[in-house]
């Protein structure tokens, strides 16, 4: 369903009852990407997966945004929706949303996923390819983050034994609303460095990182882990940068045990 949040119609998908978790997306994806993990948790929790501004179903900012927006968005959200407190997972971009929301309100959150995600702002070789991307976008539209991202998702082998996930994952990305792509690149350009914020992080925090993942690759996510007090640090074999959607069952295995551990 649409919430009106902060001047803009936000998509959410809500499923199920319970302790509250929040699931944020990557780029260019949408609410979708967390689908095997709604299936999974909805019975025993309510899981909240919203589409942020300008992807997916949700309205394209009017004017530039940045991840620390985005961040108020999910915070409004939760009073809207009468949540103090969740758990909350970050998936890449949805990580450094997350980094946001931590460093704004540590105290609304009991736990924290960090999945195939990096703590550190954009060196200005990575800011000028999301300028260049954010460009491209602009004149070509969607299908050029489609055609720059499916290939880092998931594995060649994972590729050939689910044809429809690719299928899935192109028609995902090649709906996204170009403007809102091209607002997401810039704002991941100009992010904040979240390396300090990780000390502070008392919560207990899963990590997991793809053991082919080249966007986040794991020494940079074993490294991240290292530096957050409470957390775990697992690695998916076999699997690129989309762990949630090409290895499910090893995913939610992860997400499971951990969130019976802190509600424990
Ligand atoms: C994502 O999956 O959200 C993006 O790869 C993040 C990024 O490009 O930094």
């Amino acid at each position: 369903m649409k919430h009106h949040i902060n001047g803009a119609e936000l998509f959410v998908e809500e499923k199920g009852q319970g302790a509250p978790i929040i699931l944020l997306h990557g780029f260019p994806l949408d609410h979708s990407m967390w689908q095997s993990q709604v299936v999974a948790l909805s019975g025993n929790y309510r899981v909240i997966t919203p589409d942020l501004r300008g992807m997916g179903q949700s309205d394209v900012p009017v004017s530039n945004i940045s991840i620390a927006q985005y961040a108020d968005d999910i915070l409004t959200l939760m009073d809207k929706m009468g949540i103090e407190k969740a758990a909350l997972g970050g998936f890449s971009m949805g990580g450094y949303v997350a980094f946001a929301l931590l460093r704004k309100a540590p105290k609304r959150f009991t736990g924290l996923i960090l999945a195939n995600t990096r703590p550190e702002a954009d060196g200005q070789e990575a800011r000028k390819n999301r300028l260049n991307m954010a460009v491209s976008l602009y004149e070509k539209g969607s299908v050029v983050a489609r055609d720059a991202m499916l290939p880092k998702l998931i594995t060649e082998p994972s590729k050939q034994e689910h044809p429809k996930l690719v299928d899935t994952l192109s028609m995902v990305m090649e709906s996204m609303p170009a403007e809102g792509l091209v607002h997401a690149c810039l704002a991941m350009a100009f992010r904040e460095d979240s390396v300090d914020l990780l000390s502070s992080i008392s919560v207990p925090t899963l990590v997991i990182a793809g053991e082919q993942d080249p966007i986040a690759p794991p020494d940079v996510m074993k490294k991240m882990a290292d530096q957050i007090a409470d957390a775990s640090y697992h690695v998916i074999p076999a699997a690129s940068h989309l762990t949630p959607m090409e290895k499910p069952e090893a995913f939610n295995t992860l997400l499971i045990d951990f969130l019976k551990s802190i509600k424990a």
